[in-house]
């Protein structure tokens, strides 16, 4: 149906013959629909980007734009926009290139009139049919997106909490994943790192120590300092961690932050004894930020120490143990972090 109600669909006649544009218009306009015309391709863009047109009915063969190249602008700029060329050549092979790029269909001069109201209402049909599935589909992508959002959040929930139920079993290291991960987002942020790159740190430096969940509780609580055995052992977590996670997280990014966070810039950490820029720059995050909250936090085996401490400590180690630039980031860092610290934090930076 043309009309709506007053709110009849809009069509745009372009032909360069007067008596085309005027029977055209006239039959259409008598059909309900709101008609405008335009004599050549310029003019009919100018039109199109002053209101909005349902249907175009477009002469290929006109003087100055080509009916063709009219045809490339809207198919690009307006694509919700149906267009029916009409032609004077009789030849299917310029029909069919014209529908493949993109135009509804085509009339073929001298057009029947009866015909003409039929051809436009199958064409406007077709838009409409097009228009509804585009609408459902960004319907359809809203949801899966919402619905993913949904999925990823509860199971970074799910792992989060397997990363507080290991502070439950280490007493000593409370809060101890949300501060290093609070800390890598800070030093990520200072150097400029991209949100994803950003995230996927965050992730990681929550999860870093989820190894550990295989690890003795004797001997991650030991109060006296450890034996060699028993290093050797602890310092299988970062493994075990890659290890648990492997099944359930795809992105190798986490995984890689999660395997060498104990590796040193000298190459002597482990488990691989990788050095400087082989080490994935958040593990290189992570373990500045892991020290840093592990010396300013009472441990089984010391007492915490003063910020200022960890601060020259780091520098100490900046080359040898540690990334310089990150030291140097963070400590540029350190004043904000430290302001959204718990108070637990505060007061062992103090
Ligand atoms: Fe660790």
């Amino acid at each position: 149906m043309a009309k709506r109600n007053g709110n009849a669909e809009r069509i745009l006649v372009v032909d360069d013959v007067a008596s085309i544009r005027i029977a055209f218009s006239r039959k259409l306009t008598g059909e309900g629909y709101e008609c405008m015309v335009a004599e050549n391709g310029e003019n009919a863009l100018a039109l199109l980007k002053k209101y909005p047109f349902a249907l175009v009915l477009l002469d290929i063969t006109m003087p100055g734009m080509s009916g063709r190249s009219v045809l490339q602008e809207i198919v690009a700029k307006y694509s919700d926009t149906a267009v029916i060329m009409i032609t004077a050549i009789d030849n299917a092979e310029t029909a069919i290139e014209l529908l493949k790029m993109g135009a509804y269909d085509y009339i073929i001069k001298p057009v029947y009139f009866n015909e003409l109201p039929l051809r436009v209402q199958r064409a406007l049909d077709r838009r409409k049919l097009m228009l509804e599935n585009k609408e459902y589909r960004l319907d359809l992508e809203e949801k899966v997106r919402k619905q993913t959002d949904k999925i990823r959040g509860s199971f970074f929930n799910s792992l989060k909490s397997l990363a507080l139920a290991l502070e439950a079993k280490d007493k000593y290291t409370s809060g101890h994943s949300q501060r290093v991960a609070d800390i890598a987002v800070n030093i990520a942020k200072k150097l400029n790192m991209t949100p994803k790159e950003i995230e996927q740190l965050r992730f990681a430096a929550l999860v870093h120590d989820i190894g550990k969940i295989g690890i003795k509780e004797s001997v991650i609580n030991k109060e006296d300092g450890l034996t060699d055995e028993e290093y050797a052992y602890i310092s299988t977590h970062s493994v075990i961690g890659e290890n648990i996670l492997t099944p359930v997280i795809e992105d190798k990014e986490i995984l890689k932050m999660v395997r060498h966070h104990h590796e040193r810039y000298d190459g002597r950490g482990y488990p691989d004894g990788l050095f400087a820029q082989q080490i994935p720059l958040g593990a290189r995050i992570v373990a500045v930020a892991d020290m840093f909250d592990a010396m300013t936090t009472d441990r089984p085996y010391r007492k915490s120490v003063s910020r200022e401490i960890v601060i020259s400590e780091l520098k100490k180690n900046a080359s040898t143990q540690f990334d310089p630039k990150i030291v140097a980031a963070f400590i540029e860092v350190i004043g904000k972090t430290a302001a959204r610290h718990s108070k637990q934090t505060q007061a062992a930076l103090r």
